[in-house]
């Protein structure tokens, strides 16, 4: 495999038709055997990758370039996940803005040539699959719980059926409910992850304030979830649901390496990803 057909079969797993602005190939392979796959690349992961003879380095997170330049641009998955739960579109567009006027200028100010011009250098094939592999992820968890509820489910028992994926089993971090409580009603749920990065404040208090009871992150900043929790209260009946980055990252990553090893691609995980 070359690695755009990489990228294509990233892009085919996750149901999406074009490479979302998070992502791409920063020098290409043409013909990959062994790939190295983690989640924060560096300078050193790329010598690693060199001197251990892998055709390529997949990273999760925007590597440089368009990937690191145009994330913004993805966190507008956000609006489309709060409307597809029935919040009304004019709040799920401020709750975006609100989400842009933090990030943009954080992308803006970025060095995004470094990694793939240190890439360039060594020789060594760099791609970012960022989206594809959340939006993989997302649908994973949405459906592991809609299939292993109870009637009537508290917040744990969310947790537990999570808990059931192997990248939760295997993490050292376990999922915490960082505002409500494991005893409240699940209620309406709703889980955000694969748009950019998590929603903090705004893309929750747009779901809270819009009859969803339950929202689960794969992580948030401390300021956001300070500020979410003097709105609904610390033990409040708003739930906010943190499911741990890592293995939450790890859970769409692991569809792709599975479906890459299928196709003969010797994939080693490394750089955090949990290998299950
Ligand atoms: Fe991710
Ligand atoms: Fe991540």
């Amino acid at each position: 495999m070359d690695s755009k057909a990489i990228m294509a079969l990233a892009l085919k797993l996750a149901g999406q038709d074009e490479v979302p602005a998070d992502s791409g190939i920063d020098l290409p392979a043409s013909n990959v055997k062994r790939a190295l796959f983690g989640i924060d690349a560096d300078v050193g992961d790329l010598l690693l990758a060199k001197q251990l003879g892998y055709d390529i380095l997949i990273n999760h997170h925007p590597t440089g370039g368009g990937s690191q330049v145009n994330l913004p641009r993805v966190l507008r998955k956000h609006g489309i996940l709060l409307e597809r739960a029935g919040v009304p579109r004019a709040a799920a567009e401020r709750a975006v803005d609100a989400l842009l006027d933090e990030h943009e200028s954080a992308a803006h100010a970025r060095n995004y040539e470094k990694l793939p011009s240190e890439a360039r250098l060594l020789g060594v094939p760099l791609m970012a699959i960022h989206n594809p592999c959340d939006e993989i992820g997302r649908r994973l968890m949405d459906e592991t719980l809609r299939a292993g509820l109870p009637r009537d489910p508290r917040v744990r028992d969310a947790i537990r059926v999570l808990n059931k994926l192997p990248e939760f089993k295997k993490a050292l971090t376990k999922i915490v409910v960082r505002m409500g409580s494991e005893q409240n009603p699940l209620g309406k749920w709703l889980v955000i992850h694969g748009a950019g990065t998590n929603g903090g404040h705004p893309v929750a208090k747009a779901a809270f304030d819009h009859g969803i009871d339950t929202v689960f992150y794969i992580h948030i900043d401390a300021g956001h979830l300070r500020r979410l929790r003097e709105e609904y209260g610390r033990e409040g009946p708003k739930n906010l649901v943190v499911t741990g980055h890592i293995a939450s990252d790890s859970i769409g990553i692991n569809v792709l390496v599975r479906e890459l090893r299928k196709r003969g691609v010797a994939v080693d995980c490394f750089s955090g990803v949990l290998d299950v």
